[in-house]
C-alpha cells in the first residue's frame, strides 16, 4: 500500500502490497485474536472488535464477554468463539482489551498485561491504566513487545493527567509523550489520527471523515489493529495499516448506505501481509 501515510510529518517506507493468503498457509498463519470486553449492556463493543479482527483476516477469533449473563454464541457471527474471560489461555495470543469492558476489564489487567504476547489497549482500559499506577508499570514493563494504545482525547488525557483541549492543542506531543512514556505505539484518535513510536517520528492519517462519528467506529478500529498484530505486522506498521484502511472505508463508503459499526466492521477486508 504505497503511499499509507501522506502526512506533513513523515511518510512511512514501503508496507507490504500483497494482500491475497499465501497459497500453502493455514489459520495458523494469520494468528488468534481474543478481545475481552462487554460488561453488561457493552457486549456489542466487543462483538463489534471481533467481527472486525474476524474480517480483517486473523485466523481465529476469540471473545471473552465480561458479562456473566452474556450469551455464549453469537448467532449471526458462529465462528466467533466465545470463552469465560477466566479460562482463556493468552499466551500466543493478540489480545484486544477495552471494548466496553467497564471496570469489570481494569481487574484482569494486571493478567493481561503480563500474558498477552501482542496487545491492543482501548477504552476502559485505558481509563483503568490512568487511575492506576501499578498498572502503568506493568505497561511499561511490556516494552519491547507489541503494545499498541488506542486512546481518543479523552482517554488520552487521562493517561497523560491532562485535559483534552490541550491534548487537541498539541495533538503530536500528546501521542509522542504517550509513546514514550509508555514504551507503546499509540493511535490517537479523531480527525487527523496521529500514529506515534516511542522513538521516531509520528505520522498523521489522512483517511477518514466525519461520518466516523458514530458509537462503535473505535471498537472496530481496535480489533483492525489485532489482526494487523496477530499477521505479525510490526506494531508500527500494524497501527498505520490499520487506521488507513479503517478511514479509507469510511471515506470509498457509498453515500446513501448509512455508515454503522456494524457496517464498517462488516465492510473490513484482509490486511496487507
Ligand atoms: N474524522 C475522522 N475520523 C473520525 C472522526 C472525524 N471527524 N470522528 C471520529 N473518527 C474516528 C476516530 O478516529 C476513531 O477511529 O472514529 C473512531 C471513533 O472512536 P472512539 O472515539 O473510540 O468512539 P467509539 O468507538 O464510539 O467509542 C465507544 O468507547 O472509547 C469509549 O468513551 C468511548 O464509550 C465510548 C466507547
Ligand atoms: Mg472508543
Amino acid at each position: 500500500v504505497a503511499g499509507i501515510v501522506d502526512s506533513p510529518v513523515a511518510r512511512l517506507p514501503g508496507l507490504p502490497a500483497a494482500t491475497r493468503r499465501h497459497h500453502a498457509s493455514h489459520k495458523g498463519s494469520y494468528g488468534d485474536v481474543a478481545v475481552i470486553g462487554g460488561a453488561p449492556g457493552m457486549a456489542g463493543a466487543a462483538l463489534l472488535a471481533g467481527s472486525a479482527a474476524l474480517n480483517a483476516g486473523a485466523g481465529r477469533v476469540f471473545v471473552a464477554l465480561l458479562d456473566p449473563g452474556a450469551p455464549a454464541l453469537d448467532q449471526l457471527r458462529p465462528e466467533l468463539m466465545f470463552r469465560r474471560p477466566d479460562t482463556l489461555d493468552l499466551s500466543g495470543m493478540t489480545v484486544v482489551s477495552g471494548c466496553g469492558g467497564g471496570a469489570a476489564v481494569g481487574e484482569l489487567l494486571p493478567h493481561i498485561l503480563q500474558t498477552a504476547d501482542a496487545l491492543v489497549l482501548d477504552a476502559d482500559a485505558l481509563n483503568g491504566i490512568a487511575a492506576d499506577p501499578a498498572l502503568q508499570k506493568l505497561l511499561k514493563a511490556r516494552s519491547g513487545l507489541s503494545t499498541v494504545l488506542t486512546p481518543h482525547p479523552l482517554e488520552a488525557a487521562r493517561l497523560l493527567g491532562s485535559n483534552t483541549g490541550e491534548v487537541q492543542r498539541n495533538r503530536l506531543a500528546a501521542a509522542q509523550d504517550l509513546a514514550k512514556r509508555f514504551g507503546a505505539i499509540v493511535a490517537l484518535k479523531g480527525s487527523g489520527t496521529v500514529i506515534a513510536q516511542p522513538d521516531g517520528t509520528p505520522v498523521i492519517n489522512v483517511t477518514g471523515n466525519a461520518r466516523l462519528a458514530t458509537a462503535g467506529t473505535g471498537d472496530v478500529l481496535a480489533g483492525m489493529v489485532g489482526a494487523a498484530l496477530a499477521a505479525r505486522l510490526a506494531p508500527m506498521a500494524a497501527t498505520c495499516e490499520a487506521v488507513w484502511r479503517h478511514g479509507d472505508l469510511a471515506d470509498q463508503w457509498p453515500e446513501e448506505i448509512p455508515l454503522t459499526a456494524g457496517a464498517l466492521a462488516g465492510g473490513c477486508l484482509p490486511v496487507a501481509r
